[in-house]
């Protein structure tokens, strides 16, 4: 696996890869991987010739005093992971490299940006939407490798795929959990075990409102009652939101028709936790 650690050596290896690759998958991260990322890597493993892959923990996609600063460094170990993964290249560019003097360009993907997580963290979807961004300007995968677990990043990012003419096709995988349900996240390293106990209440009560759908409930306050039901059980958890939203513009439906995306964050101790379920 080569490193490159710039965006002129990204653009050479990317150059040397592409002799040989018809189809080219790129799976950004922010590094501290578990199998969620892996995961993705295997779907492009499968699905490409070669496989990109990135580390960069974006700080312009946290807000001041949210944990860019203690945000896992595990960058050794990323590497053994990626390496023995079968990943080609892995681009690792320092904060200076992305975001040198005089960086002034962003990219706003107007309106669903602000919905769900860019509710609660301000300008965080446009740090993501500019960021990644760049990075299918530096690459030009031909597929890029994205989580549901990041349901409202999905959206966003889809919607700058088309609005913007990336020339790519954009994969969604599913979400990895772990056999209690925790869906993976880099940011479960901040849970204590007791909390990651209470963490469990998030799929618990995701899983309530899928029962009650299938059990013929549509309505969206009523399902949405009966997971913050479940939540409330957990004094230890501190709801951000819980919606039935469309999983496109991510605005809230009333009903909770096939394909409606139901979506919940909330602190547990300090990690701030996300998940979901799309409706089948
Ligand atoms: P990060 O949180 O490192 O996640 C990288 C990718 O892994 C994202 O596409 C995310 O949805 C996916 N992922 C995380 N947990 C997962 C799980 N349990 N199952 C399946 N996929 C999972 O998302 C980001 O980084 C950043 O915002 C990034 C896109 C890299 C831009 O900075």
């Amino acid at each position: 696996m080569r490193i490159a650690r710039t965006i002129p050596e990204a653009r050479a290896a990317v150059a040397s890869l592409r002799a040989n690759a018809r189809c080219l998958g790129l799976v950004p991260t922010m590094g501290a991987l578990h199998a969620g990322h892996i995961s993705l890597v295997r779907a492009a493993r499968a699905a490409c010739d070669a496989v990109v892959a990135t580390i960069f923990i974006n700080p312009t996609q946290f807000a001041s005093g949210e944990d860019f600063a203690q945000y896992p460094r595990t960058f050794e170990a990323d590497c053994a992971l990626f390496e023995s993964e079968g990943v080609d290249l892995l681009f690792a560019p320092e904060a200076a490299e992305m975001y040198p003097e005089g960086f002034c360009t962003v990219v706003e993907i107007e309106g669903v940006s602000d919905r769900l997580d860019g509710q609660s963290r301000p300008g965080h979807f446009r740090g993501v939407a500019t960021v990644v961004a760049r990075l299918f300007n530096i690459v030009a995968p031909d597929k890029a490798f994205f989580g549901q677990k990041d349901a409202a990043q999905v959206a966003i990012l889809r919607r700058m795929v088309r609005d913007l003419n990336f020339p790519l096709e954009l994969i969604v995988c599913p979400i990895v959990r772990d056999p209690d349900g925790l869906a993976l996240s880099s940011r479960n390293r901040y849970l204590s075990p007791e909390d990651r106990g209470h963490a469990l209440a998030l799929a618990r009560a995701l899983c309530r409102i899928e029962e009650r759908i299938v059990a013929g409930i549509f309505d969206s306050a009523s399902l949405l009652e009966a997971g913050r039901a479940i939540l409330a059980e957990e004094p230890a958890i501190r709801l951000d939101y819980l919606r039935i939203v469309d999983p496109d513009t991510l605005e809230d439906l009333p009903n909770a028709r096939h394909g409606a995306l139901v979506a919940v964050a909330a602190w547990v101790g300090s990690a701030r936790l996300i998940d979901n379920l799309l409706i089948p």
